[in-house]
C-alpha cells in the first residue's frame, strides 16, 4: 500500500507504527487526537462563514480527542476556540501547552467549567459523545452539558451546530436541535470524505 490510516485507541500504538512504517501513516481517531475529523470540521465552518476572521466554535463535552484536535487545529488557523467541559474532563495540560505555543494571541483558547460563559457570542456549538469508544458510561459526569434549545438560544443568533457522530440524542444533543435548521451536522459528516480525499491527495502528490 501507499498510505495507512490507522483508527485505534492508545496514540502510543500509533506513534509506534508510524516510527516504524516506511509509509505515511494517517490518525484516523486515537484516545488523544482525531485531526481527520477537524478537518472536515474546519472545511465545514468555512463552507458557513466563508473565512475564519470572526468565528467563535465553542466545544461542549469531554476535552479528549475531539476537542484536542479541535484547539490545536483551531491555533493554526488562529480561530478562537473556548471547551466547556465539566470539572476533570479539561483537555490535556501537553495538548494545552502545545496549543499555547502556537497560539499568537493566548486569549484566542478559552478553557472552563462554565458552560454559559463559554457558549456566549458563540457562532459555532460542537458537541461530542459523553462516552468515547472503550470507555464505561459516563453520563452522571455530564450532566448539565447538553446542547438543548436552551443552550442555542444563549449563543449568537447565527450559530450553527456541528456534531462529529455517533450521536446520543436526549444526552449530549437534543433531538430538536440536532434537527434544526441550525444544524450542519450531516453536511459536516460528507465532507469528512472531501477533507479526507483530499488529505490523501496531498500526502499522496
Ligand atoms: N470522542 C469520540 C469520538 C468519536 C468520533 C470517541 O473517541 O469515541
Amino acid at each position: 500500500c501507499d498510505v495507512l490510516a490507522i483508527r485505534t485507541f492508545h496514540h502510543s500504538n500509533l506513534e509506534e507504527y508510524a516510527k516504524w512504517s516506511s509509509k505515511p501513516v494517517i490518525n484516523a481517531l486515537t484516545d488523544l487526537e482525531h485531526p481527520c475529523q477537524a478537518l472536515a470540521d474546519f472545511m465545514t465552518i468555512k463552507e458557513e462563514f466563508h473565512d475564519f476572521n470572526d468565528v467563535v466554535l465553542t466545544f461542549i463535552g469531554d476535552g479528549n480527542n475531539v476537542a484536542n484536535s479541535l484547539i490545536l487545529c483551531g491555533s493554526l488557523l488562529d480561530i478562537e476556540v473556548r471547551i466547556a467541559c465539566p470539572k476533570g474532563f479539561e483537555p490535556k495540560p501537553e495538548i494545552v501547552k502545545k496549543t499555547r505555543e502556537i497560539l499568537k494571541v493566548q486569549n484566542k483558547l478559552l478553557i472552563t467549567n462554565d458552560i454559559n460563559e463559554a457558549v456566549k457570542g458563540a457562532n459555532v456549538l460542537y458537541t461530542d459523545v459523553w462516552s468515547s469508544m472503550g470507555e464505561e458510561n459516563k453520563d452522571k459526569d455530564f450532566v448539565g452539558f447538553s446542547v438543548d434549545s436552551n443552550l442555542v438560544r444563549k449563543a449568537s443568533e447565527e450559530a450553527i451546530i456541528l456534531h462529529c457522530l455517533p450521536a446520543y440524542r436526549g444526552k449530549e444533543i437534543s433531538d430538536e436541535v440536532i434537527e434544526s435548521d441550525k444544524s450542519r451536522v450531516f453536511k459536516q459528516a460528507e465532507n469528512r470524505m472531501h477533507a479526507q480525499q483530499a488529505l490523501l491527495a496531498c500526502i499522496l502528490s
